[in-house]
């Protein structure tokens, strides 16, 4: 039996390695009955809030096109406009939209603030990202290497440059899925030390090798995804830009080249929006190896089965 317990996706050590497996099953279902154009109103009537404090076009967007594919409706709040912008505290505002709402999707600037919200809310909350995860973004990942590679076990992500919050969330995913992971950033950007250790213990579980390194050459070795993302963070500030662009560049840059080291069939992936010039040159994404859109459609066939995990509507148990 279902437990009665509400269930968030704050961070991916919220779902066990079994759930992650199942969210990813259901999306590649969904996305197969999306194509087949078969309707796929599995949420009516559910009101979904996007509380979100930062910009987006990926996550906003998925969200609100799953949302409305799936029967249900969404409310955009853009932070600025709420009363959260005046003083109103984060807990007041979570137990207001309690009220209303069925589930909230949060993408916000302090990691903190979702956990507020969680912990003030009965409803289900979904981190549609923070300043040290983004577990929706990970898991569409997952789900667009599984379909290149037809499998997850035992392929190797090599992940080179800032160790943001993409890269935190990678972590966790391919160590809980059996995958390997290194990640090579400049001393001083490496990943969140927490994501590190739960990554240590996922893969302690399931196999997986985790390497954290300085060196990008050694950490795509036999890669079958070289993953980037921006250097320049939502959260970073404009003044910092010299600096990380004489620390990352040209050594963390994605090029040709690094792929000599990696396996013949290796692929680039990388979150969205790109900087074409900073941690990637044009070439590579915008070449035969870049499956960014594939990756960038995943994001709605996961955020329906992430929705719908959390609604514990799964047809398909
Ligand atoms: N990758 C990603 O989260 O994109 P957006 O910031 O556009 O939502």
């Amino acid at each position: 039996m279902e437990s009665e317990e509400k269930r968030d996706l704050i961070t991916l050590q919220d779902i066990t390695d079994e759930e992650l497996m199942r969210i990813l099953s259901l999306a590649a279902k969904l996305k197969e009955e999306l194509r087949a154009g078969r309707p796929q109103r599995y949420l009516p009537g559910k009101i979904i809030a996007l509380l979100f404090q930062r910009p987006s076009t990926r996550t906003r967007v998925s969200f609100e096109v799953a949302i409305r594919h799936l029967g249900g409706d969404a409310i955009f709040l853009p932070w600025q406009q709420l009363q959260l912008s005046r003083g109103e505290t984060i807990a007041d505002t979570a137990r207001v939209l309690d009220r209303y709402v069925d589930a909230i999707v949060a993408r916000v600037a302090s990691h903190r603030t979702l956990i507020e919200l969680a912990e003030n809310t009965r409803v289900p909350v979904i981190n549609a990202l923070s300043d040290r995860f983004h577990p929706c973004q990970a898991i569409g990942d997952l789900l667009t290497i599984w379909e290149r590679f037809g499998t997850l076990k035992g392929i190797k992500l090599a992940y080179v440059g800032d160790g943001t919050n993409v890269c935190n969330s990678l972590l966790l995913a391919c160590t809980k899925a059996g995958m390997d992971i290194s990640v090579a950033c400049p001393t001083g950007y490496e990943p969140d030390p927490e994501a590190v250790k739960w990554a240590f213990d996922n893969a302690a579980r399931t196999g997986s090798t985790v390497i954290i390194t300085d060196d990008p050459l050694s950490a795509v070795k036999d890669a079958h995804v070289i993953y980037t993302d921006t250097f320049m963070s939502m959260h970073i500030p404009e003044a910092e830009r010299e600096k990380r662009m004489r620390d990352f560049v040209p050594r963390y840059q994605v090029r040709p080249e690094l792929f000599e080291a990696a396996r013949p069939d290796a692929v680039f992936m990388h979150c969205l929006p790109a900087h074409r010039g900073e941690e990637v040159v044009a070439e590579v994404i915008d070449g035969p190896r870049s499956i960014v859109w594939d990756q960038a459609e995943n994001r709605l066939h996961v955020q329906k089965a992430i929705l719908m995990f959390v609604f514990k509507a799964v047809p398909w148990a």
